[in-house]
């Protein structure tokens, strides 16, 4: 493993192994000197054309955790409004000494043109490229479902079995995307709950079971896992749904859905959430929800990712 550009890549044996990976790394994170000497003297270059709270912190902290020196790139501020390229910028960091690099774009396929590009020697890190994908996400949730399931020393162990339903904006989702590579990769069964607006072209060739009643959905597959989507406002140009409020009464995860919920399932997201819109604020902060561990799992996963691409050791069998 060269990069990290999508979860399609991953074998089920390099996809087990970062989890089991990112298991050492949250050990580490229990004790109470946190930083490890592991990346001392690389430097991790976050370049961000995109607006982000979870996975640049995260990987800032990942970094931290690895005692990386650490350059934030935010194109607001920067040259990028001076009409600067993506090959102008690899390149300027590649100079400044980048050993990784973090990016996330507006545009599906930036991780990969800059992997295939050649501007820069650095592995490179998709932290999320358009509606296209975002492998940390779904290798963190895996890591989240897989704990959760499974219990705390599941190292080794993939997600066969499990049954994960993923609800809302599919079109524009690129965390639903990563998530079903991952899932299937890893044995667990997916199903994609959307207005037919919503669900992508071509989505039925995924693998996933695609339907459309989330009451259904919830009763008759029983899931383990129930993953709510955020409703993308900002990148929709046209309406996709009559109104919010029919959104929120077919597609939202209510108080009265919760109910009809298994009593152990687990309810995530991957934030930022619109609060009673895909979600309600009850499911949200629910003994279920795992929300902020997946915030917190972030940063073990990210430091997982970080090591094995930059440190020699990629998780090859
Ligand atoms: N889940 C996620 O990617 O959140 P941010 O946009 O805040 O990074």
């Amino acid at each position: 493993m060269r990069h990290l550009l999508s979860t399609k890549d991953l074998s089920r044996e390099q996809a087990v192994s970062i989890l089991d990976v990112a298991e050492d790394m949250a050990e580490t994170q229990l004790r109470e000197q946190k930083k490890l000497a592991t990346l001392r003297g690389r430097t991790v270059v976050n370049l961000f054309f995109e607006d982000s709270t979870r996975t640049r912190i995260s990987f800032e902290v990942a970094a931290k955790r690895l005692s990386a020196d650490l350059i934030n790139f935010s194109a607001k501020g920067s040259s990028v409004s001076k009409g600067e390229s993506l090959k102008d910028t690899a390149q300027t960091l590649q100079a400044l000494g980048a050993d990784a690099v973090v990016i996330r774009h507006s545009s599906s396929g930036a991780a990969q043109n800059l992997a295939d590009a050649g501007w820069i020697n650095a592995p490179i890190i998709n932290a999320g490229d358009g509606k296209h994908e975002h492998p940390t996400q779904a290798l963190l949730d895996a890591f989240t479902m897989r704990r959760r399931v499974f219990g705390g020393n599941s190292r080794g162990v993939a997600l066969d079995g499990l049954r994960v339903v993923i609800v809302g904006d599919l079109a524009h989702s690129r965390v639903a995307r990563s998530n079903l590579w991952l899932l299937r990769t890893l044995g667990a069964d997916v199903t994609f709950v959307a207005p037919e607006t919503l669900v992508p072209f071509g989505a039925r060739d995924w693998g996933a079971n695609i339907v459309h009643d989330l009451d259904t959905a919830i009763t008759e597959v029983e899931p383990s896992v129930v993953m709510m989507l955020r409703v993308q406002l900002e990148r929709m140009q046209t309406s996709y749904f009559p109104s919010q409020q029919e959104y929120v009464r077919n597609w939202g995860l209510s108080d009265q859905r919760m109910q009809a919920l298994p009593e152990d399932v687990v309810i995530m997201h991957p934030g930022p959430m619109n609060r009673g819109v895909e979600i309600s604020s009850r499911a949200a902060d629910s003994p279920n929800s795992s929300v902020l561990e997946q915030v917190s799992n972030g940063v073990s996963v990210r430091m997982a990712v970080l090591y094995m691409l930059t440190s020699g050791d990629r998780g090859e069998k």
